[in-house]
């Protein structure tokens, strides 16, 4: 049986196994707190004679449910009163030194397979599995398929310069083909539309970053669809915005136990009210002067229409908005070959970046280009060979359906529901610049 079930058994013997997460000894007598799973509510205190006991043993315990004493609390309304003790799994008394209470980052990544265990770590592990559970929920919602895409594909999506190349078997000779990591998979994603509508996917997108910042990953999930019927850029926000405010309240109901555990209840209620705004890259180039965020703090040096706002500069302008920014229409220059532009001005893309307080961009999204013309155009412009799109062009020119999507980074999307410094915190496994083990 499972610890959680104990309560309904006081006054009768029961059997539990579980990890020895903590000990305490008296003179005569000692405290154990056995866990089976990773709440509060998967941990149980067993009262006994002093037994030889390590920390992290894995163990069956036999004994008789009571409740606890008067004045007395712990983690249930009840507590084992050990009867029998059996070490199934042994462990080592140097646990506990491995990864001691309070150990700084470094050790919580280079020990992550120990530190896996901790309270805190195993309601983030619990809490990453329960927010996939929230985006399923979101896109079925809306009626969307989810798609299994390929992880080896032929052509780039985001750019040449974070591209991981693998070495990919060829149908005869021994030549290996070029092949790369997928970076993203909008494309596939757009190629499902016709078979099945709205669609969507969770899966790893990968990007050979140089950056060792606290928002990059090598490997990160990605949680992605595409959207049909967008004949306007106002459907595209609109959907966003439904988007995001449908993960927040979901996320709420579907994972209140361990958020409340973890501390961060209210914290996720607090962005459930954060207010949506919209604004144009023109605008946030205005409001970087207004605020004295520059191109060049040490010359002081303002930033041009046309500019790129650096992701250090565009995190400070956020976090001083305070609000949840659709940040729209950048100079086409600096969005891919896919996106369409925007009629009033073609020199703008309908792109937009979602970006929240504390993390920065955690959605890239956009209107597609239509015309087949057009994205011949476009792949020429960006260098790109015509003969590596030979599907994505023919989206063009069966029934297409003028779609728009987007990419949440799920890890830096749950870095901001949780409140954590960086996307190290909260991934389980992170990979990074440097970093294959553990
Ligand atoms: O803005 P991006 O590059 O957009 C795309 O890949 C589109 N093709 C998605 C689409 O329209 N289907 O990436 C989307 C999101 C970013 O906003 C960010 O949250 C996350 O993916 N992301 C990363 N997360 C962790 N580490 C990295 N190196 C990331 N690169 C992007």
């Amino acid at each position: 049986m499972s610890i959680a079930e104990a309560e309904q058994y006081e006054g009768r013997e029961i059997t539990i196994r579980g990890w020895v997460s903590k000990i305490q000894t008296f003179p005569k007598h000692m405290f154990m707190e056995i866990r089976d799973g990773p709440g509060d509510h998967n941990k149980i205190q067993v009262v006994s004679k002093i037994v030889p006991v390590i920390i992290e043993q894995y163990v069956e315990i036999t004994g008789q449910v009571a409740k606890l004493p008067p004045g007395k609390s712990s983690y249930q309304t009840v507590e084992i009163q050990l009867k029998t003790f059996t070490v199934l799994g042994e462990s080592n008394s140097d646990f506990t030194m491995r990864v001691p209470v309070g150990a700084g980052p470094d050790i919580k990544l280079e020990e992550r397979h120990l530190h896996l265990r901790s309270r805190e770590f195993s309601l983030i592990t619990v809490l990453r599995s329960m927010f996939l559970t929230t985006l399923r929920n979101v896109f079925q919602s809306s009626q969307s398929t989810e798609i299994i895409p390929p992880c080896f594909v032929g052509n780039q999506c985001e750019g040449g310069a974070d591209l991981f190349s693998v070495k990919y078997p060829p149908t005869h000779g021994v030549e290996y083909m070029d092949a790369y990591l997928t970076q993203s998979s909008q494309f596939y994603l757009e190629m499902a539309v016709p078979a099945v509508g709205d669609c969507h996917c969770i899966y790893p997108s990968f990007r050979a970053e140089r950056s060792h910042t606290r928002r990059h990953l090598t490997e990160f999930l990605h949680a992605e669809c595409e959207w049909k019927d967008v004949l306007v850029f106002e459907t595209h926000l609109e959907k966003l915005r439904w988007l995001v405010t449908s993960i927040l309240t979901d996320f709420l109901q579907t994972a209140e136990i361990p958020l409340k555990q973890l501390g961060v209840y209210d914290h996720v209620v607090s962005l459930t009210q954060m207010e949506i705004v919209i604004m144009t890259h023109a605008e946030a180039i205005r409001e970087c002067r207004t605020r004295g965020i520059y191109k060049c703090t040490e010359t002081k040096t303002h930033f041009d229409p046309r500019d790129d706002i650096p992701e250090m500069q565009e995190r400070a302008l956020i976090d001083q908005i305070g609000k949840i920014v659709l940040l729209t229409k950048f100079p086409a220059e600096f969005k891919s070959f896919y996106m369409a532009r925007d009629p009033e001005d073609t020199s703008l893309s309908l792109g937009c970046d979602v970006e929240v307080p504390g993390v920065g961009e955690v959605i890239g999204s956009g209107v597609r280009v239509f015309d087949e013309t057009e994205l011949r155009q476009r792949l020429e412009e960006s260098g790109l060979k015509e003969e590596e799109y030979r599907e994505y062009i023919d989206l063009r020119k069966y029934g297409n359906a003028r779609t728009s999507g987007m990419g949440l980074g799920v890890d830096r999307f749950l870095t901001w529901v949780l409140g954590k410094e960086s996307i190290r915190d909260i991934v389980t496994f992170p990979r990074y610049p440097g970093r294959l083990t553990p």
